[in-house]
């Protein structure tokens, strides 16, 4: 059988008979302590999705011990600090060692299965090994991205009720320092459950330290024993939680579970990447988000796959960083997101072809569309046209990758995120549910369940069901606009709800919101987005003031920065323009097409506008951004 027909026998199968593929599957990747009972059990209304049911098994034994009776001296990180010129190998054997360590560390601080940890590190060895660790305890970890903002990492440990926190004194990107326990140290100002903070001395710099609640890493951990029994948890018990926005103005704690999760992981790494034992592969994404997760941690290392962690920025201290990157280690494949791509494309072709980029085979891309003229660039000058794009969709939500153009299977296409992986079952339906014709545009969903996906919102089962079940009832809506051709290859367009992504971060209108409506003087704001040559998108805030209020000449300044400072600098908007009423329907909503047209200056067609309940708001946008009374760039 070639690929082609193997990936046709094997897709038929994970739909005809889910249980049969998947148990299959998991005899091929997973070691457990114990079998499972059940291979999968889902129901789409209640939004109650079980799989292995009955396994015992730990994700970090998967990842470490069971490579060490063959490839303890494999590397498994090859750790490239910030600053060129200082890398760092680590081998299986030391990770496992280092693992067990904290594990024994954590469980003598009292940390004990089920409760919840917050990482807030840079992408260094530790992020991994904390992750490792706290899994291999039975804790749940919380990863929280160095760029948020205090505000934003006290929000997190609050949801969670995190019990403690492991963080460095600083972080170093692109040159730059992030001030991480002091941020830890303004999250945890309003109290919160957290008893202990564990911190990292990750530059020589000297931090404040609070004797009764803070702990540095290396003495408590230095002097552990390198030896740890794993611990054997159910299919079904948490493994993490990751924030990730919504439609809504507060972000969804994602519960990711041990089992499915894991099996996942495994199989859609080896088989979207090809992986080979001799590959080294890098994935550039942060720890903090899923990406980090599954194609940076557990995906790789349970495969027991060298591993590159870059602490970096792909332009520091020049664009060539990441083809010098690949040149030294001789990275195989790359796992990169568009935004990436499209600052690399725009700094010059010189860079990369300063460099010697024949080790590479295989090419990932992920976290929003690639627009053709940066999957050009991609193939033709980084890749030489050797090397196929693999352009994958999927979602924190999802666990692992839904739609990629699989290798040997699916042709190559730009801006075209390929054909379904196994066990999944994509549809596009218009507002009605109604299946749309080919190449017709309409929300994108998914028909049956997949090992990968998410169990619920943490705390909140209720705003899981609703957020993904109850719009196309029995299905998952993935809350992405997407089209299908007639040969099932998925295009997708982009966000279908009030959900943007900037540069690869997915930031929530109403998170922005929000934060713009907390300062003093704003009563109103709304958030649209506009396309942007280099982000993807960009935000664009309008903002009704207090009637009272006295024009300050910085006021556009303090309202980036408060956005800052309650979510990151990430998600400050690319222009605010302030306003003396916003368009609304006459139910009250923002009419946000609207905006959006505005926004992007096309005044010509605004649309159908006959249902606002004040016409005169369009007549009086359009005045004050023409007269560019507010506007400026960020
Ligand atoms: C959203 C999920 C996937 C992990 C990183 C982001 C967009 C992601 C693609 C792609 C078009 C993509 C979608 C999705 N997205 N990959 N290959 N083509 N859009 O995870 O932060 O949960 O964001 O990113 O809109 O819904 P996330």
């Amino acid at each position: 059988m070639n690929k082609k027909e193997q990936y046709a026998a094997w897709y038929r199968q994970s739909i005809e008979n889910p249980s049969q593929f998947w148990e299959a599957r998991a005899h091929d990747y997973l070691s457990c302590f114990q079998p499972w009972q059940k291979v999968c059990y889902w129901d789409y209304t209640t939004a109650d999705i079980r799989w292995f049911e009955g396994a015992k098994l730990n994700v970090a034994y998967h990842c470490l011990d069971r490579h060490l009776q063959h490839d303890a001296q494999k590397i498994a990180l090859i750790f490239e600090r910030d600053e060129p010129g200082q890398s760092e190998h680590i081998t299986y054997q030391t990770l496992y060692e280092k693992t067990c360590q904290l594990a024994n560390a954590l469980l003598q601080l009292g940390v004990r299965k089920g409760d919840r940890v917050c990482i807030y590190l840079p992408m260094i060895p530790e992020a991994v090994i904390a992750m490792l660790a706290v899994a291999r305890i039975g804790a749940i970890h919380s990863v929280v991205f160095g760029g948020f903002s205090p505000q934003a990492l006290h929000d997190r440990i609050k949801d969670a009720d995190c019990k403690l926190v492991i963080t460095a004194n600083e972080g170093v990107r692109g040159g730059k320092v992030v001030p991480l326990k002091a941020n830890v140290d303004q999250a945890l100002e309003i109290p919160t459950s957290v008893t202990q903070v564990l911190v990292i001395q990750n530059t020589q710099t000297k931090v404040p330290m609070n004797v009764l609640r803070d702990l540095y890493y290396h003495e408590v951990v230095n002097h552990q024993p390198k030896h740890h029994e794993p611990v054997p948890l159910d299919a079904e018990d948490p493994l993490f939680i990751l924030y990730t926005s919504g439609s809504t103005g507060k972000p969804k704690g994602v519960l990711h579970t041990q089992a499915g999760y894991l099996l996942y992981a495994a199989f859609t790494f080896d088989y979207v990447f090809d992986y080979q034992p001799q590959d080294i592969y890098w994935c550039t994404a942060d720890v903090g988000w899923i990406t980090g997760h599954t194609y940076l941690v557990y995906g790789p290392l349970s495969q027991g796959a060298t591993v590159v962690l870059f602490e970096g920025t792909p332009q520091y201290p020049t664009p060539s960083r990441f083809w010098q990157v690949v040149e030294q280690h001789r990275v195989t494949t790359l796992y990169t997101a568009p935004t990436a791509i499209r600052a690399l494309m725009g700094a010059g072709d010189q860079y990369v072809t300063a460099h010697d980029r024949s080790s590479l085979r295989v090419l990932g891309s992920v976290g929003e569309p690639i627009n053709p003229e940066a999957w050009q660039w991609y193939y033709q000058v980084v890749g030489e046209k050797r090397c196929p794009i693999l352009d994958t969709w999927w979602q924190t939500e999802t666990g692992g990758i839904l739609l990629a153009p699989f290798l040997g299977v699916a042709e190559q296409r730009p801006g075209c995120a390929g054909l379904p992986f196994f066990g999944v079952v994509p549809a596009i339906v218009d507002v009605a549910g109604n299946i749309t014709p080919p190449d017709v545009a309409g929300d994108l969903i998914l028909r049956q369940a997949w090992p990968g996906q998410m169990r619920t919102v943490f705390g909140d089962h209720k705003r899981f069901v609703q957020t993904y079940f109850r719009k196309h009832s029995g299905c998952y809506l993935s809350g992405d606009e997407a089209k299908q051709d007639q040969q099932g290859y998925v295009t997708v367009r982009g966000r279908a709800d009030d959900v943007m992504n900037i540069s690869g971060h997915r930031i929530g209108t109403a998170e922005v919101e929000s934060a713009l409506v907390a300062y003093h003087c704003v009563i109103e704001a709304a958030v649209v987005s506009m396309p942007d040559a280099l982000s993807g998108e960009a935000m664009a805030a309008y903002v009704v003031l207090r009637a009272d209020y006295i024009w300050e000449s910085d006021l556009e300044k303090k309202l980036m920065q408060q956005v800052s400072a309650v979510i990151g600098k990430f998600a400050k908007p690319k222009k605010i323009y302030c306003v003396e009423v916003l368009p609304k329907t006459r139910s009250g909503k923002i009419m946000r097409r609207l905006l959006r047209k505005i926004a992007n200056h096309e005044l010509s067609d605004l649309g159908d506008v006959s249902t606002l309940a004040n016409p005169e708001s369009v007549t009086a946008l359009i005045d004050a951004l023409q007269k560019k009374n507010i506007s400026s760039e960020a």
